[in-house]
């Protein structure tokens, strides 16, 4: 039997992997104006960074890490999301003595997580995400899902939801925590044996489980907005000053906890609105996590951050029928007629390339009208066309395929005529 490959993953072949650059380079320069560095951390760490970081009563650490033993006997993961490492590096390098504060980095690349394959959850995923750590104000919060909406809307995608909830500081969440174990102790019979176990252990949990959700009690749980103090309030409020000093349209949903148990204050997911959208219809999910920096070994600092997948992104785009301006045109084809006149085309195709043009030439042998159906498919701007006589007199044919011009220059010329042409 021939190898396939592994559930849950995917190849980008090319015809879909022009989307994927044409998003990947989007984000990076809207990052760039936000003033985000890009920061690249490996594939796998140490498995203890995300039973530490993104906490072990919840499912990524629990049954989706993959996790693996190296020749050396080190305990290691795959990475299943890019914040616990990105804090890791940011700890271990010193950023924080850097002047330069908050430190404000994006990142992307595949990330791992063992879940049941379906329409828009994979098993290798690719992440575009950005955490600024180092600033406890809430003009951050608003800027990191600034940056998140502004990814989606100038990629073109309109119908989108925006959701916030506040999950407090400590002091909030632990009074929250006493109310939702007197909430769901006298039922917990009725829950699986995951939440039976988080009930002491974490019980905001509870609310995030998957097979428990339909449960009445999730329904009338303790809410988190009427556990926040003073302080979480203030903080909350300004986030949403912010947000709307910005235009940015949200809606709070208290009911929002989030998968990671870093969380505290602001959490915020981004939902597609569009219809034939499929089930899962979060393409991004992010919020605060001061603590975690600590968590991980250093100094107090506070964090903030999201990530997206580029997969459900490309999901939302194609449900919403949005065309990205990709360009699949090459500058110039070369049609040959006759062997020199072939030979020839490989000098004239290197010096095209050589002074940045893209362009192609026939492999296959094929005859001159065949040729010409290959430069069609390639979307060529200019055919340019060599046979034997002109070659004998110097002279190649072009042809403005836009126009439908044509003119007969010296090869000579021939850079010179594309670069006055296309530049
Ligand atoms: P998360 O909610 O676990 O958060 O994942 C963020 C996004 O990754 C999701 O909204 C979704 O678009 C995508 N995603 C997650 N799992 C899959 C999957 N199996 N297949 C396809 N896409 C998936 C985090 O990972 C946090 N690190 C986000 C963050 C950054 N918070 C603060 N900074």
């Amino acid at each position: 039997m021939s190898i396939q490959i592994p559930r849950g993953t995917q190849d980008i072949l090319p015809g879909t992997v022009e989307k994927w650059q044409y998003i990947e380079e989007k984000a990076k320069e809207i990052c760039t104006n936000y003033q985000y560095k890009e920061i690249r951390t490996p594939v796998f760490e140490s498995s203890e960074l995300f039973t530490r970081g993104v906490g072990d009563t919840t499912d990524i650490v629990q049954k989706e890490m993959y996790i693996f033993e190296d020749r050396g006997g080190r305990n290691l993961a795959l990475r299943p999301e890019g914040t616990a490492s990105v804090v890791r590096s940011f700890v271990e390098n010193k950023m924080f003595g850097n002047p330069n504060q908050p430190t404000k980095l994006f990142y992307s690349g595949p990330m791992f997580r063992y879940e049941r394959p379906q329409a828009g959850r994979y098993r290798q995923f690719v992440q575009f995400g950005v955490e600024a750590l180092g600033s406890e104000d809430p003009a951050i919060d608003a800027e990191v899902i600034s940056l998140a909406m502004a990814i989606y809307q100038k990629i073109g995608l309109k119908n989108l939801k925006l959701v916030i909830n506040s999950l407090g500081d400590s002091q909030s969440r632990l009074a929250h925590r006493e109310a939702l174990i007197n909430h769901f102790k006298p039922s917990i019979g009725e829950f699986c044996s995951d939440c039976q176990s988080r009930l002491e252990k974490n019980p905001l949990r509870i609310l995030d489980c998957k097979k428990d959700r339909d449960h009445e009690l999730m329904g009338t749980a303790p809410s988190i907005l009427d556990f926040l103090n003073e302080e979480s309030k203030v903080y909350f409020d300004k986030v949403q000053t912010y947000l709307s000093s910005m235009n940015i349209e949200f809606e709070v949903d208290p009911t929002l906890v989030r998968g990671l148990d870093y969380y505290n204050h602001t959490a915020f997911e981004i939902m597609s609105n569009a219809e034939g959208f499929g089930a899962i219809t979060t393409l991004c999910g992010g919020g605060r996590y001061n603590g975690l920096v600590e968590m991980i070994g250093g100094p107090s600092t506070p964090g903030i951050g999201f990530a997206l997948s580029i997969e459900r992104l490309i999901a939302a785009l194609d449900a919403e029928k949005v065309d990205l301006p990709i360009n699949e045109q090459i500058d110039c084809y070369l049609v040959s007629l006759g062997e020199e006149a072939k030979d020839y085309t490989v000098k004239l195709l290197h010096e095209l390339r050589d002074n940045g043009f893209s362009a192609e030439r026939d492999y296959q042998d094929r005859k001159i009208k065949a040729q010409f159906k290959a430069a069609d498919r390639h979307k060529a701007k200019f055919v340019a066309v060599l046979g034997e006589d002109e070659l004998k007199a110097n002279k190649i044919n072009v042809k403005d395929m836009t126009t439908g011009e044509q003119e007969e220059i010296s090869l000579d010329q021939f850079i010179s005529h594309f670069q006055q042409k296309l530049r």
